[in-house]
């Protein structure tokens, strides 16, 4: 083969490869020219016949032409593959491990809101909502808060309105310092009763944050109103009840005197401490008991705020879900909930 001939043959190997209707045709093409007796594999055979001087420029044509045309095939061969929907790329390999995803998980403050509504739920009450950024009259004037009441203090409370060297205004802003609100907001909007809801809400107070206290935190209130008499002992058995089911069936509860202005009489409610079942340790500091909630029967004077006739009775309480998510994981440091360290949340999954 001369090297006029070698170029005349290099280009119609290329002319060919890429004139291949199927893959069928393309693979006789490279059997052609690239086979055992191909025509490029004899050329490359015949080179010892050449003068020497020859060999070298006839040796480097010869590697481009290969070069070439096997990039000629393989380009060919893809285009028609992908035509006629064969994958050119490596077959499933069943073998390799699968790619994994990080499951997330629900967070402890959510899971023991979904709780706590669950057990009500099946006692009859319904969830209720409110807004963040509430009213004096709402988180305070409505609930019988009076007017220099220190929760309502600048160092207490999130004003978002100036309320310095003014009156007390029911329209001034804040960001609630309780769900108790949402009471409000539902027997506004319910006009009578009755009315059995549970308010799951962050709540917001100028707390300094350690380890059992933040800024921002969650409560969830529980309201039963009725026309018929509803007394301190419905109140008793309803979160007796509900201790058993969210902390097991030896847990007993037991009420304090308190205060709140919208409950009378009021109390603080404990339940047996769950780490010594009672018998006092460290934890419960000896009492065996430990304070979950607040709670009472709803002052007179706010169903009158609310226009509702006097002779509604009814029981409000209110829990902090932080505390109770803390105890049922034994978890330390109420910061912990707001790190959002998926080492830490990951946990409850
Ligand atoms: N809102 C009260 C608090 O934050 C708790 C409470 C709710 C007490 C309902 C009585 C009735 O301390």
């Amino acid at each position: 083969m001369t090297l006029q001939e070698l170029a005349t043959q290099h280009a119609a190997s290329l002319a060919e490869a890429a004139a291949a209707a199927d893959l069928a045709a393309l693979e006789k093409i490279r059997v052609h020219w690239l086979g055992r007796n191909g025509v490029i594999i004899e050329a490359v055979r015949q080179m010892k016949n050449l003068p020497p001087e020859e060999r070298p420029e006839f040796g480097k044509r010869m590697g481009a032409w290969r070069a070439e045309f096997e990039a000629a095939l393989e380009t060919q061969r893809e285009k028609l593959s992908a035509a006629q929907g064969v994958s050119s790329a490596p077959a499933f390999d069943q073998t390799l491990p699968g790619q994994w995803r990080a499951l997330g998980s629900i967070h402890p403050i959510s899971s023991v809101i979904a709780e706590i509504v669950r057990i009500f739920h099946k006692l009859g009450f319904s969830v209720a909502d409110g807004p963040d950024i509430e009213t004096r009259f709402n988180n305070f004037t409505a609930l019988n808060t009076a007017p220099h009441h220190p929760s309502m203090d600048e160092a207490d409370t999130f004003w978002l309105d100036p309320v310095k060297n003014k009156l007390p205004d029911d329209n001034d802003r804040l960001l609630r310092t309780q769900t108790s609100p949402i009471q409000i907001r539902a027997m506004l909007a319910a006009g009578k009763p009755p009315l059995r809801i549970v308010t799951p809400g962050r709540c917001y107070r100028r707390d300094t944050t350690d380890a059992t206290h933040s800024a921002n935190f969650h409560q969830v209130e529980g309201l039963y109103v009725d026309t018929a008499p509803v007394s301190l002992a419905d109140l008793k058995s309803t979160l007796a009840h509900f201790a058993r089911e969210m902390m097991g069936p030896s847990v007993a509860v037991r009420f304090r005197p308190h205060f709140f202005p919208f409950t009378e009489p009021s109390v603080e409610v404990d339940f047996t401490c769950h780490v010594c079942n009672g018998a006092g340790c460290r934890v419960c500091k000896q009492s065996g008991w430990i304070e979950i909630m607040g709670a009472g029967m709803v002052d007179p004077r706010v169903y009158k705020h609310v226009g509702w006739p006097e002779d509604t009775y009814g029981y409000a309480f209110g829990m902090g879900v932080e505390r109770i998510a803390m105890i049922k994981h034994g978890i330390t440091d109420i910061r912990d909930l707001y790190a959002n360290d998926l080492r830490f949340l990951g946990q409850f999954a």
